[in-house]
C-alpha cells in the first residue's frame, strides 16, 4: 500500500470543486445563489481549518456579488484564498469559476470575502498565525 504525505503544514489557498446537478438549480435551471453560498461557505471552513491548524467558525460573509449564471451541468471551482489574518479572524477570499465540461471555457461567475474566526477546544477565539511575509 502507497504511503499518503501528510498534508501542507498552513496552506493558504484550497479549492472545492463540484457538479451542479438538477437539485442545486433555482426553477430556471440555474444555480441557486443559497447553494452557491454554501459551497463558499464551506470553501473558506476549509481553508481556515487547515490554516489555523484549529476549528473555526464564519463570522461575517460581505460583498458576494452574483455577476453571470452558472448552468445545470457545469462544473463548478470554488477558489478561496486567505488574504489576510487579524488576532484570530482569518480574511478568506472565494472565487466561483464555472467550466464547462465539454469546451473546457471558464468563466468567473461570483465572487465574495468570508471572515473566519479561529476557536480553541473549548470554543474560544483564538489566534490564528500570522501569515507569511510576501
Ligand atoms: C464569531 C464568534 C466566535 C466571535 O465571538 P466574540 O465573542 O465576538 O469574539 P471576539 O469579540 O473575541 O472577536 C473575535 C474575532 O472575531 C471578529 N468578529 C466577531 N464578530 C465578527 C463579525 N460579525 N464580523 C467580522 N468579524 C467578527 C472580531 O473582530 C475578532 O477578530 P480579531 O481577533 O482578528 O481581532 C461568535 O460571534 C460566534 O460564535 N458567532 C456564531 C458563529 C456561527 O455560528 N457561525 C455559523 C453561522 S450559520
Amino acid at each position: 500500500m502507497s504511503e499518503i504525505a501528510t498534508a501542507e503544514a498552513r496552506p493558504t489557498e484550497a479549492r472545492l470543486l463540484q457538479m451542479v446537478f438538477p437539485d442545486h438549480t433555482n426553477h430556471l435551471g440555474t444555480l441557486f445563489g443559497g447553494q452557491a453560498l454554501a459551497w463558499m461557505d464551506m470553501a473558506a471552513f476549509i481553508v481556515a481549518s487547515r490554516y489555523a491548524r484549529s476549528t473555526v467558525v464564519t463570522a461575517r460573509s460581505e460583498q458576494v456579488d452574483f455577476n453571470q449564471p452558472i448552468h445545470k451541468g457545469d462544473l463548478v471551482e470554488v477558489i478561496a484564498k486567505i488574504v489576510k489574518v487579524g488576532r484570530t479572524s482569518m480574511q478568506v477570499e472565494i472565487d466561483v469559476v464555472a467550466e464547462d465540461l465539454l469546451s473546457g471555457a471558464r468563466k468567473l461567475c461570483t465572487q465574495g470575502r468570508f471572515t473566519m474566526i479561529a476557536l480553541d477546544p473549548l470554543g474560544r477565539p483564538t489566534p490564528a498565525p500570522p501569515l507569511p511575509a510576501a
